[in-house]
């Protein structure tokens, strides 16, 4: 559905894409995790077309995504890191608004509008005015904003940043029932629970690199499915991995301070290989 080869982004002298590789198949949802500045944002910028990459190419439905490729521009929809909806306008009018956008007009516009608000349960507050919704349902908004074109694949850009817990889990709900109707979704994110709970793939992303892409199980299995946190004698922590918990408990049983035996998780996996955490 979507191959990415050996595509470079420089701005200036800077790398900010290095070189990278990815193929992501139709109907899967996949994560790109990684810390500030890793370059989450100017990939996906390139994957809908906004930025032109510095050399490679982006493959998407066996079209070269371009500025100008309408056909593929009709089939995805972002969206983006900063909230970008028309704050007077009300929730319906800003729907209203991005259907004009896809030259969606008439009969067909208005049951668009109708089956959006109602999927998102806006419906009870069609008319009110999007800068008077929370953060969360503004985030919210902007996604089934991004539903107007009905596309077939759609990139969110940190969809959940700043969100609370329970606005979170509605905003993934959201998101599952998209991927269930057969929609592909790439998420960048900096929150390892949300790539955990949400992608079936999910790609390690530090330095404009991709440098693991695996399912979350096996990238957790790989590293071992048990960590030691031991807290040597600086007081520095240390970590250990284990794949079975016998051999774990061995490993504590020789240990006089402090520790903890846990899950391994995803934030193991990204520091193991960069010794940098990811939020
Ligand atoms: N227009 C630009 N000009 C110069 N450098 C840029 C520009 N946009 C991004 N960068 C740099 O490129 C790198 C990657 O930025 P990008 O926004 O893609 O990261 P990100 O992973 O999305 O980070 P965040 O989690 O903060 O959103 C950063 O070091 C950033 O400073
Ligand atoms: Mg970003």
């Amino acid at each position: 559905m979507i191959e990415i080869k050996d595509v470079t982004k420089k701005y200036g002298d800077f790398t900010a894409i290095d070189h990278l590789n990815l193929s992501i198949e139709k109907g899967s949802f996949f994560g790109l995790l990684g810390p500030n500045g890793a370059g989450k944002t100017t990939l996906i910028k390139m994957l809908v077309g906004l930025l032109k990459p510095s050399s490679g190419n982006i493959i998407i439905k066996k079209q070269k995504m371009s500025r100008d490729n309408t056909f593929l521009k009709n089939k995805i929809s972002i969206v983006p890191q900063h909230i970008n909806l028309d704050k007077e306008l009300s929730i319906k009018e800003n729907l209203i608004f991005s259907a004009k956008l896809y030259k969606i007009k008439g009969k067909e516009q208005e049951k668009r509008v109708e089956e959006l608000l109602q999927f998102s349960e806006f419906k009870a507050i069609e008319n009110k005015l999007s800068k008077k919704l929370s953060g969360g349902m503004q985030r919210k908004l902007m996604i089934v904003k991004a539903l107007v074109n009905n596309p077939e694949i759609i990139f969110l850009d940190e969809p959940t940043v700043g969100i609370d817990v329970n606005n979170r889990r509605k905003i993934w709900n959201m998101l599952k029932i998209m991927n269930d109707m057969g929609k592909t979704i790439i998420l960048t994110t900096h929150y390892i629970e949300e790539a955990e709970y949400l992608c079936d793939k999910i790609g390690l992303m530090d330095n404009g690199k991709i440098f693991y892409c695996d399912t979350s199980d096996h990238l957790k299995n790989n590293l071992g499915k048990f960590t030691v946190e031991h807290f040597n004698k600086n007081k520095i922590t240390e970590y250990k991995y284990f794949h079975t918990i016998e051999e774990a408990k061995k490993y504590v049983n020789t240990l006089s301070d402090h520790y903890i035996l846990r899950n391994t998780n995803l934030e193991d996996v990204f520091y193991n290989f960069t010794n940098r955490k990811v939020q």
